[in-house]
């Protein structure tokens, strides 16, 4: 029961998760393509590299070996991107997601933890969001992951294939070691693009649009801090495997800080001053997007420890100033 199959994870949030399996006595099998992730985040793990499309190869470790759950962070996530290159992101998030899904069901794997978005609701109709609001995404990144979503229901009501989807808002931080953290290519979140303002001569954040409805003008989101992301994971396997039942739940803070909040922690933490300009509006962006995750709370059992901005951005810092050393 304790070999785990982490798809994805020699990314930022995969490798966290791999870490705190690790520690808490799981054995987890690191799969990933390591087009965006780096195995310098999985040393000391098992490690594989491979793509979830690779059918062969994933079916020749369902047979091998005894894994009990598949973790899949295995995705491509920038918005943007989708919008533009649309294809790229149905051919990952989707149809090779699809043959990771027939090799779990030829080999008799049944438990799948699936690293799902609040892009799924779109633009919500209620903040906070509960699991039940609208599903109405508004770019294909939204849209892939909400097709696995329903590929599951539909798979486990023909194969009993079990999984629980964790729709994440804004992953932050970065474990407290210092040594793995968030590191994508092209950076699209915020929290390392205001630290990278404050270490890159060259680089200045951009605050897209200011007129949103919220007390300062900019967009509000719910940040979680990484390892908070871990630790549901793992309860959520413990779920998975005691209960037997198929779930979603939200996973944030609940509590939502303004763009400009967060270069002010920015500043408070680092006591430097990011460079940052004003610009417009990016199409597609809610103002306000904050969890409701009480159901994640009351049905695994799930508190987060890190909750607070100061925390995160600390952990970040640690992390983003290591990173350049390290030349990442
Ligand atoms: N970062 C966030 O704030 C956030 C929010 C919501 C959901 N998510 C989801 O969480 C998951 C992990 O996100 P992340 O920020 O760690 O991204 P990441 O890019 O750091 O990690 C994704 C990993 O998957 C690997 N990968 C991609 N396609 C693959 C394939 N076909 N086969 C094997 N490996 C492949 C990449 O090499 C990378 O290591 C993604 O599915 C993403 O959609 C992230």
């Amino acid at each position: 029961m304790k070999e785990i199959l982490v798809t994805g994870g020699a990314g930022y949030i995969g490798s966290h998760v791999v870490k705190m399996l690790a520690e808490r006595g799981y054995h987890p099998i690191v799969f990933d393509s390591l087009e965006n992730g780096f195995a310098e985040f999985v040393r000391g793990h098992e490690l594989v590299q491979g793509n979830i499309g690779d059918y062969a190869l994933l079916a020749d470790i369902f047979r091998k070996r005894n894994i009990a759950c598949v973790m899949n962070f295995a995705s491509y996530i920038a918005v943007g991107e989708s919008v533009q290159l649309p294809l790229k992101y149905y051919a990952n998030n989707v149809a090779n997601t699809f043959e990771l899904f027939r090799a779990m069901l030829d080999s008799g794997v049944k438990r799948f933890i699936f690293s799902s978005t609040a892009a799924v609701y779109g633009y919500p109709e209620e903040v906070p969001i509960r699991e039940n609001a609208k599903l109405s995404p508004i770019n294909p990144y939204g849209r892939t992951k909400l097709m696995i979503e329903q590929a599951l229901q539909d798979i486990d009501a023909a194969s009993g294939m079990k999984f629980i989807a964790l729709r994440y808002f804004n992953a932050a931080g970065a474990d407290p070691g210092g040594n793995i953290g968030e590191s994508h290519t092209p950076e699209t979140h915020l929290i390392p693009l205001i630290l990278r303002s404050i270490l890159e001569d060259e680089y200045t954040i951009t605050v897209f649009g200011t007129d949103y409805r919220t007390h300062d003008g900019t967009c509000i989101r719910d940040y979680i801090h990484v390892n908070d992301l871990a630790d549901a994971h793992i309860l959520a396997l413990e779920t998975l495997v005691s209960k037997g039942e198929s779930a979603v739940y939200n996973l944030g803070n609940g509590r939502g800080f303004t763009v400009r909040e967060v270069i002010d922690a920015v500043k408070r933490v680092t006591g430097k001053n990011p460079k940052v300009k004003e610009g417009p509006r990016r199409p597609g962006d809610p103002d306000v997007l904050v969890a409701s995750s009480e159901e994640a709370m009351a049905e695994l059992g799930w508190k987060p420890q890190m909750a607070e901005l100061e925390t995160i951005v600390e952990t970040a810092w640690r992390w983003e100033r290591q990173r350049k050393r390290k030349g990442w």
